[in-house]
């Protein structure tokens, strides 16, 4: 195992009907900014009960932090912060008003555009922020990264921020979720977790073992959720497993990868595909690009998550492989990037992206350009 500080300062508050503890929460005096998304939250309950559980205290708001958010929407909300004084945000929301949050929290106090935070990778500073969220997929709630676009030159970028002096997750506020956010949110999930799991075996049967159990849990609810999503159980289930693929907990002293991630950000950031439609795709061309790299982990995978134990060693990884993209067809995402509509063009400027800004992504820091290219190519 290799060396590692783990520090998850997030509370995380769970269960039904626990937005009512929002004032006990918010430490008294603070001057509050909640940020809101679209309008789900007006339509779903939401805001109303955000409302109730803040009554006596005041606040701001600010509407519109769009999905994939935008600098140039994080730009309003620091103005209008600044203008009020804000030294406390609520985000209430899925991962893109959480992260827009995280970048307004940072530029609060900083002098300078956001997008340089943004840049540079890492916040220094921030107001504190927390969240009540309503979509589960990016783990936004119980870390410290946020990724933002900037429309005018179509890039999205991760930075650093910090994270959220609590979460609130209520199962029920998932309920009103388009079917579609509800797919990409699992897969999100699952690939969060095999970036971190679908390295080099025998690093630590602890982290393999907490990884296993989210991929196995995300498989077994998945179908449940498919066949009712007013199930609270299988909900809440999926709201967890979100949570605990990304905050940190299974990457303790282990390698990681991230090249899928940073390959469908290019998709998101030149199509509008939502993230986890973009994953969906991309680590089927991951695999059987990199099979020879990652065959340890993925006979692995193949006999605990999928039960393949039977042929050659090749036989036994071709199936994994098969599996696995099986997996996310059954939550109605596509797997090619035909499908999509995506071809050559964007190959291309993937490939010229990763190598301007010399990406070098996986556990052996070896998706490079060319290697970006194989992956999509891997899975037109
Ligand atoms: O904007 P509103 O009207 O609220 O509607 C949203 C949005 O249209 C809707 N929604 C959310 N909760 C709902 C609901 N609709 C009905 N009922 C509810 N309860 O869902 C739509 C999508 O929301 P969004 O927040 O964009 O989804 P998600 O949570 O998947 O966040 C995606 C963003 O997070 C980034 C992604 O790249 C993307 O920009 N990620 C952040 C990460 C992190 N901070 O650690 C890691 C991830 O890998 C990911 O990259
Ligand atoms: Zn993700």
């Amino acid at each position: 195992m290799n060396n590692f500080i783990y520090h998850n300062p997030t509370e995380l508050v769970f269960g039904k009907g626990q937005i009512a503890r929002l004032s006990e929460l918010i430490p008294a005096g603070k001057r509050i900014m909640i940020t809101f998304g679209g309008g789900s939250v007006r339509r779903n309950g939401v805001y109303d009960q955000v409302v109730h559980a803040l009554e006596g205290r005041e606040w701001v708001e600010f509407w519109g932090i769009e999905p994939n958010p935008s600098v140039e929407t994080v730009r309003e909300a620091v103005a209008l912060g600044r203008e009020h004084g804000v030294d406390f945000l609520l985000a209430v929301g899925g991962g893109s008003v959480i992260d827009g949050t995280k970048l307004v929290a940072a530029g609060l106090l900083y002098d300078g555009d956001p997008w340089d935070i943004v840049l540079r990778g890492k916040a220094d500073r921030s107001v504190p922020l927390a969240t009540v969220l309503t979509m589960s997929a990016t783990g936004s709630e119980m870390n410290n990264g946020a990724v933002i676009s900037r429309r005018e030159t179509r890039e999205k970028l991760a930075f650093y921020g910090q994270y959220p002096v609590f979460s609130i997750l209520d199962p029920e506020t998932t309920f009103s979720l388009p079917a579609r956010q509800i797919a990409c949110g699992l897969a999100d999930t699952f690939v969060h977790v095999l970036e971190q799991y679908m390295t080099t075996p025998n690093q630590s049967r602890l982290m393999d073992r907490w990884a296993e159990g989210i991929l196995l849990t995300v498989k077994e609810i998945a179908p449940l959720i498919r066949a009712d999503q007013r199930n609270y159980d299988a909900m809440s289930e999926y709201m967890l497993a979100a949570t605990l693929a990304l905050n940190d907990m299974i990457r303790m002293g282990v390698t990681q990868d991230w090249a899928t991630h940073r390959i469908g950000h290019e998709l998101t950031a030149l199509h509008g595909l939502t993230h986890g439609a973009t994953l969906a795709i991309v680590i089927n061309g991951t695999l059987r690009v990199l099979r020879k790299q990652k065959r340890g982990k993925l006979l692995q995978f193949g006999e605990r998550i999928w039960g393949i134990a039977e042929g050659s060693e090749e036989e036994r990884i071709d199936h994994t492989i098969a599996a696995n993209e099986a997996f996310f067809r059954s939550l109605g995402l596509s797997t090619r990037l035909s499908e999509e509509g995506i071809g050559e063009e964007t190959i291309a400027e993937v490939e010229r992206r990763f190598n301007a800004n010399g990406y070098a992504f996986g556990e052996a820091q070896n998706v490079d350009g060319a290697m970006a290219r194989r992956i999509l190519e891997a899975c037109r």
